[in-house]
């Protein structure tokens, strides 16, 4: 079994019930400043382990670039064993990764356009106030050769009317469905959240074998990940992806808006009862209805259920959830046959949280508002496929190579809505598909386990 003090927290349980995050960016100068103030913080307990026995009012979790880790004085024999996507960063990645054009390097946010980021540090409070102080000792903390990186990024889940469930700017819940992992327990997170397994030969789900997503432990092949040495310094830790991804609410609307009159032509009875031509095209492009309800158990109308358990194979021409649509893409289930096998390497844990302020129905600001996409893996591999080929590209699922409607890098893409035959709707295509998300910055991370961090802290590392 595994220890979950050692973990660090947030990735195999959620913060959700921390709603207000900030997250600082450091750099370091100085190699000795920079382990003293991993030492600091462990000696006094300030990182937030994925367990605890009474609930911190703050959390606080760091990762590292390749760059951090080399800073810290990590020896070349070690950072050389590190995966070549971490070493070459994300600026490096980015052709790879769809970010070109507004999303390229040269138009990122501070400190990502410019600056090198060591240290990523995210705290996490359940009040404001919490969050606020966390963040003020932290910085007092700072060694000499330690210095934050401008501006810091806040950060915080939204809701809409009260609702327990979280959502992101488009108007949709969020936080819905993660990996269901071996030996984890429920999160029970955002809203009713339900982890969901990957496919298994009789069509149900199973849970996910740990090493998918923390280092040191068998995964889907029952092999270990690549393990950067020294064994103490990977086992337990794992791998992040920071990605900041600006939303254009505005372009959205407007794009739904236009799109849905003619849309609303091909559903021959007229619109179910209390559906808007809006509501029924986001959902089609989303996956789900706004409110999270899955359109495979839902096809008709919103329920607020947001069961997790559905699956794809009963809806093989995509009547219910197009082929193309952003939840089916991410995280296929059974759609692409073969037991899951095609899939079950592909799995993320998602943590991302909202930043900016929600824009009120037909308003419009210059509030630059978004995600920032957090995802856990052991292996950017993992990260990369999605992103590169489901996100970005859309052959496994019919597609030709058009993206994801709502998070691809395609400029002027299309999607097909198929048809319904049990309800007479005809098919549709959205043409002309604008680029609704733009990065503005991010970067691979390690995230070490508490060991590690006491390991990187000593200096005294050595890779055989
Ligand atoms: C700003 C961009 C994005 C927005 C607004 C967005 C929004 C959403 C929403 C509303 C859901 C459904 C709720 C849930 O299952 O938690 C979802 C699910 C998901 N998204 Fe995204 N997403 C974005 C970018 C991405 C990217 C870049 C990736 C991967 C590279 C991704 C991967 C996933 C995955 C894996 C799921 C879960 C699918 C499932 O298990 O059914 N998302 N996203």
């Amino acid at each position: 079994m595994f220890d979950f003090s050692n973990i660090q927290g947030n990735i195999l349980r959620g913060y959700a019930s921390f709603p207000h995050a900030r997250f600082l960016y450091l750099a370091v100068h100085d190699a000795g400043d920079g382990r003293s103030l991993l030492k600091a913080l462990l000696d006094s307990g300030s990182v937030t382990p994925a367990q605890w026995s009474e609930k911190p009012d703050a959390a606080l979790n760091l990762a590292l670039t390749f760059a951090g880790l080399r800073a810290l004085g990590l020896p070349e024999e070690s950072l050389a064993t590190f995966p070549a996507e971490f070493r070459e960063g994300m600026k490096v990645r980015a052709k790879a990764l769809g970010d070109v054009g507004k999303s390229s390097p040269q138009w990122w946010d501070e400190p990502w356009k410019t600056s090198r980021v060591d240290i990523l540090v995210m705290i996490y409070g359940r009040t404001e106030g919490a969050l606020e102080e966390r963040c003020r000792t932290f910085r007092q903390s700072l060694p000499a050769g330690v210095t934050e990186l401008g501006p810091d990024q806040p950060a915080g889940f939204f809701s809409k009317d009260n609702e327990k469930a979280r959502r992101e700017h488009f108007g949709f819940v969020d936080g819905l469905s993660n990996p269901a992992v071996e030996g984890v327990s429920r999160d029970g997170g955002a809203g009713r959240s339900q982890e969901i397994g990957n496919p298994d030969e009789r069509g149900r789900f199973r849970k996910i074998p740990l090493g998918e997503f923390i280092l040191g432990y068998p995964g889907e092949g029952g092999d270990l990940a690549p393990m950067p040495l020294p064994n103490l310094l990977s086992h337990n830790s794992t791998y992040l992806v920071f990605r900041k991804l600006e939303q254009n609410v505005p372009l959205f609307r407007d794009y739904i808006a236009e799109q849905a009159r003619s849309f609303a032509r091909t559903i021959p009875g007229g619109l179910p009862n209390g559906v808007t031509a809006e509501d029924f095209l986001a959902a089609k492009m989303m996956g789900r209805w706004q409110d999270g309800s899955s359109l495979i158990e839902h096809p008709d109308r919103p329920t607020k259920a947001l069961d997790n358990g559905f699956a794809y194979a009963d809806d093989p021409a995509g009547a219910r959830c197009p082929l193309g649509a952003h939840v089916r893409r991410t995280n296929p289930r059974d759609a692409l046959g073969f037991g899951g096998k095609t899939m079950s390497r592909h799995r993320l844990i998602r943590r991302g949280i909202t930043y900016g302020k929600p824009l009120p129905p037909d308003e419009r600001d210059d509030e630059r508002r978004g995600i920032l996409f957090i995802a856990f893996n052991s292996g950017f591999d993992q990260f990369e496929f999605v992103q590169q080929l489901w996100v970005n590209f859309g052959d496994d699922f019919e597609q030709s190579n058009d993206g994801d409607p709502i998070a691809g890098s395609s400029q002027g893409g299309q999607m097909v809505i198929p048809g319904d035959e049990t309800t007479g709707r005809r098919p549709f295509i959205c043409f002309n598909i604008p680029r609704f998300v733009e990065t503005k910055g991010g970067d691979y991370f390690f995230v070490p386990s508490l060991a590690a961090l006491r390991l990187l802290a000593s200096g005294r590392v050595r890779a055989s």
